[in-house]
C-alpha cells in the first residue's frame, strides 16, 4: 500500500525510497522515536500565511510520518503536539491547536485503524477542552486493541510537571508508609512517569534547526540518540525520516559502557 503511495506522492524516485526502506528495515530499527515537531510558524511565515496554516500543514506531516513509522516497524512514535508552555500563545492559535486532534482523528481514524495503529496520549488530560478530550478518548477507545505502531501524542505535556507529579505521588506513598525512602530507585521513579508503560525513546528528532529539548521527556531521553534537522516540520517527509533513522543506525550506542560492552 505504501509502495503505491510513494510512487504517486514522492519527489524522489520511488525505487530509491522503497530500496532505502528495505535497507533500513534490515538493520536495527529504533523501537521508540520521539519527535519535537517544530517550524510550523516559520513555514507559514515564508509563505505569508497565518501561523495556523503551518500547524494545519504540520498535521498532514503527522499522517505521513505515522505511516512510514508503522511501515518501518517502529513500535512507538511520540509526537510533541502541545507543551504546558504553549498556553502562552495567542488564544486563536491555542484554539486551533486544540481542534487539530479532532480534525486529524476525524479524518484519519479509519486509516489508523486499518493500519493497526494504537492512539495514546501523555500530558495533563484534565486541562484540555472537552472537544479535544472527546476526540482523543474516542480514538484511544477505538484503537486500544491494535498492536501495530503506538501513536503517542504529547498533548499539554511538560517534563518538569511530570516529574513534580511523580515526586508528589512517591511522597504520598512514603507519608502513608506504603514505602520507605530507601525504596526510591530509578524504576520506582519511572513507574510514576506518564510513560511508565513505554520504553524510553531510542531516537529523538527535532526539526527546524532548533537544538534544545524544550521541557520534553527530560528523564526518558537520558540515553537517546539525538537527530536535529533544519527542515521545518511541514516539509519533513519520508525521506527526512529515513535520513534520521539511517543516522541512528550508524551510531554506536554505549549507554555509559565501553566499546563493545554496551546494551546496543
Ligand atoms: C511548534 O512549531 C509546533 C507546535 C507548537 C505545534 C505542533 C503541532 C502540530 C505539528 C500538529 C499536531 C497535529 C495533531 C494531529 C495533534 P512553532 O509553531 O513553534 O513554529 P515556529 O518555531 O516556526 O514558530
Amino acid at each position: 500500500m505504501l509502495e503505491k503511495l510513494f510512487r504517486k506522492k514522492t519527489r524522489v524516485s520511488s525505487g530509491s525510497l522503497i530500496e532505502r526502506i528495505a535497507n533500513v528495515k534490515c538493520r536495527d530499527i529504533p523501537a521508540h522515536v520521539a519527535i519535537i515537531m517544530d517550524g510550523n510558524g516559520r513555514w507559514a511565515k515564508q509563505r505569508s500565511l497565518p501561523r495556523i496554516a503551518g500547524h494545519h500543514e504540520g498535521m498532514k506531516t503527522v499522517r505521513k510520518i505515522t505511516r512510514i513509522a508503522n511501515e518501518l516497524g517502529i513500535k512507538v512514535l511520540t509526537l510533541y503536539a502541545f507543551s504546558t508552555e504553549n498556553w502562552k500563545r495567542p488564544k486563536l492559535e491555542i484554539d486551533f491547536l486544540m481542534k487539530l486532534p479532532g480534525e486529524f482523528l476525524t479524518t484519519y481514524l479509519p486509516e489508523l485503524i486499518e493500519q493497526n495503529v494504537k492512539v495514546e496520549m501523555i500530558g495533563n488530560f484534565d486541562e484540555l477542552p472537552n472537544h479535544t478530550k472527546n476526540s482523543i478518548l474516542k480514538a484511544m477507545e477505538e484503537t486500544k486493541g491494535n498492536n501495530g505502531l503506538t501513536l503517542n501524542f504529547a498533548m499539554n505535556y511538560g517534563s518538569r510537571l511530570e516529574l513534580v507529579e511523580a515526586v508528589k505521588e512517591i511522597a504520598t506513598l512514603i507519608a502513608d508508609q506504603s514505602i520507605k525512602s530507601d525504596d526510591i530507585n530509578e524504576s520506582l521513579i519511572e513507574s510514576h512517569l506518564m510513560t511508565a508503560h513505554l520504553t524510553d525513546p531510542d531516537l529523538l528528532i527535532r526539526t527546524s534547526g532548533e537544538v534544545r529539548l524544550s521541557n520534553f521527556m527530560l528523564w526518558q531521553l537520558a540515553y537517546s540518540e539525538f537527530s536535529f534537522t533544519d527542515v521545518l516540520w511541514p516539509d519533513f517527509d519520508e525521506k527526512c525520516m529515513l535520513n534520521a533513522i539511517e543516522e541512528f543506525q550508524l551510531r554506536n550506542r554505549r549507554f555509559g559502557s565501553i566499546e563493545g560492552e554496551g546494551k546496543a
